[in-house]
């Protein structure tokens, strides 16, 4: 395993996806506990992108509970069908919100976030077992392009 990525700069979002996909299954294809390949996802993800927060909530019985991230302290525990990562959960589907303050609902862990997308993870059966939370602080950055590489990238998880 290698301990550096190797992400061109100077390239699109898509191109830097497309360099880093086959990098981060290398990185966790060996391992198999959830939590570790989640921690390094959120580093590689937080190193090549600079996104505010990018990080994990883990299902545990009604609740998702905060697990590794990269970014400022964040709430812990999210319920059922709220906010927006337990939206993701309960409708098991990906969210992008452009603007948060027109999500009813969504939970402002951090004043600075102002748009977010949730991927929910899922395991073999189509449960979902996770969700991947990115927020930026900047309007326009995240968009279908990131939807696309994160659904692939959450797969590596499990
Ligand atoms: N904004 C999320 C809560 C998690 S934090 O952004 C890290 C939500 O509405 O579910």
């Amino acid at each position: 395993m290698s301990e550096n990525l190797f992400i061109p700069e100077n390239v699109s979002k898509k191109e830097k996806y497309v360099s880093l996909l086959p990098q981060l299954k290398a990185l966790t294809e060996g391992e198999t506990d959830m939590i570790a390949n989640m921690a390094n996802i959120s580093a590689a993800l937080h190193a090549v992108f600079g996104w505010l927060w990018v990080g994990f909530y883990v299902v545990r019985n009604e609740e998702l509970v905060l697990g590794p991230f990269h970014g400022p302290i964040a709430c812990t525990r999210i319920k059922f069908g709220k906010g927006v990562c337990g939206t993701a959960w309960k409708e098991k589907k990906s969210l992008l919100v452009p603007d948060v303050e027109k999500f009813p609902g969504h939970i402002a862990c951090s004043s600075l976030s102002v748009s977010e997308i949730v991927i929910p993870v899922f395991d073999t059966a189509g449960n979902v077992t996770a969700v991947l939370d990115v927020d930026s602080e900047h309007f326009g950055v995240l968009d279908e392009v990131d939807v696309e590489y994160l659904q692939q990238i959450v797969q590596f998880v499990s």
